[in-house]
């Protein structure tokens, strides 16, 4: 089965390792020379819209699929008119814009946070007469890793979020002050079989996920589980999804989607018996889903901006590390460590060496949390 993946970072990179044993073999569309998923495949170094490109990758690839969600509609139409393309394209377009998914999300009574769109300063301020304070201020498209966004605590704030903002179509929401962060990945294949993971618990610092705890038997899952369920049907999925949640006291919010594999589920790999990646491959080729159940407790933590020393990384006990081999810089995404448990639940000693390697990749305020429940 030849693969066909527009984008070929580090989840392309991840697919292509998951797919390897099934015999898949890969093509990467991706204009960057530095792409980290070459070795792994041919490499079409082209911009997304290359006619070239696009005609050799759909004339090689049984199946094409994408790493990120801002490929242009334009290049998926393309594609979907020679080859099959999973995720369907509604997924990607629901996915692109932050105001057409808080739409899917309230026709499938999935509770949002407040939202309104902005599209003048003069609608900026009426939408925070509405929603109040704090709020947060969002580009409809483009946005990642926090980029795209500010939280507006004061009315002062509002004029200098206008001026970094605005121009754009914009989404304002009520700030959540969540309890936690969560998230649900599922999986879909083409004759409507469905398969969850058990849910993530998300940690984020300047808006980058720095830590993901799984969390099997959480009275949330069975929440969680629903919505993402109207999802998949809804969007009529194909592939991986994951549906980033948050938890208040009123139960759970839907934040955002992704319509591909995603960070919060990398620990699958070591942490249950078919990867996030592993499914996505099976789903979008046609083969039956995978095992989606926990093989044992996991964590997975970020390696952001600068790699740790790999002796003391592999030191850890149960620590899996994954780096990518992309060059360092600030706030980028090197690689990432799973961690997994010896015995059926998180334990103090998990705990333990999960602070150590938080300690490792500098989330001090992470790892004193972790040595705190250690001791408890
Ligand atoms: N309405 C909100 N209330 C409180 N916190 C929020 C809100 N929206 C976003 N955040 C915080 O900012 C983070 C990033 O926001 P969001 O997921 O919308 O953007 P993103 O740039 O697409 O992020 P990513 O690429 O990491 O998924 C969230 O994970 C959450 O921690
Ligand atoms: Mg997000």
């Amino acid at each position: 089965m030849k693969i066909g993946i527009l984008g070929g970072g580090q989840l392309a990179q991840m697919l292509a390792q998951a797919g390897a044993p099934l015999g898949m073999e890969f093509m990467f569309l991706c204009p960057s020379e530095e792409a980290c998923a070459a070795p792994l495949g041919q490499h079409l170094c082209n911009d997304f819209d290359d006619a070239t490109a696009l005609d050799r990758l759909r004339r090689w690839a049984d199946v094409a699929t994408f790493e990120f969600e801002n490929v242009p509609a334009s290049v998926i139409e393309i594609l979907a008119a020679h080859t099959r393309v999973y995720p369907p394209a509604r997924a990607l377009a629901v996915a692109q814009d932050r105001l057409r998914e808080k739409q899917t999300f309230d026709s499938l009574e999935i509770p949002t946070p407040a939202y309104t769109a902005v599209d003048s300063q003069e609608q900026l301020s009426q939408a925070v007469g509405r929603l109040g304070l704090p709020a947060v201020l969002k580009t409809r498209t483009q946005g990642y890793d926090g980029k795209g966004q500010t939280v507006l605590k004061q009315q002062a704030d509002l004029l200098s979020a206008w001026e970094r903002l605005g121009g754009v179509p914009l989404i304002l929401e009520a700030f959540v002050p969540f309890e936690r962060e969560l998230s649900i990945i599922a999986v879909r294949s083409a004759k409507g079989e469905t398969r969850c993971y058990c849910l993530s618990e998300n940690h984020h610092r300047d808006g980058i996920l720095r830590l993901a705890l799984s969390r099997c038997g959480d009275p949330l899952q069975d929440m969680a589980e629903r919505y993402v369920q109207r999802l998949l049907q809804n969007l009529d999925y194909v592939g991986t999804l994951a549906l980033e949640l948050f938890q208040t006291e009123h139960g759970l919010l839907a934040n955002e989607i992704a319509p591909r594999v995603h960070n919060s589920g990398h620990w699958s790999i070591e942490g249950a018996a078919c990867s996030q990646f592993e499914n996505h491959l099976r789903a979008v080729s046609g083969l039956p889903l995978g095992d989606t159940s926990l093989v044992q407790p996991a964590a997975m933590v970020n390696l952001i901006g600068r790699l740790p020393d790999l002796g003391a990384l592999t030191a850890v006990p149960g620590a899996f590390p994954h780096i990518y081999g992309k060059s360092e810089r600030a706030g980028r995404k090197l690689g990432h460590v799973t961690l997994t448990a010896d015995g059926p639940a998180i334990d103090a000693e998990f705990q333990k060496r999960l602070a150590s390697l938080l300690r490792l990749t500098g989330e001090m305020q992470l790892a004193t949390t972790m040595e705190r429940l250690s001791a408890a």
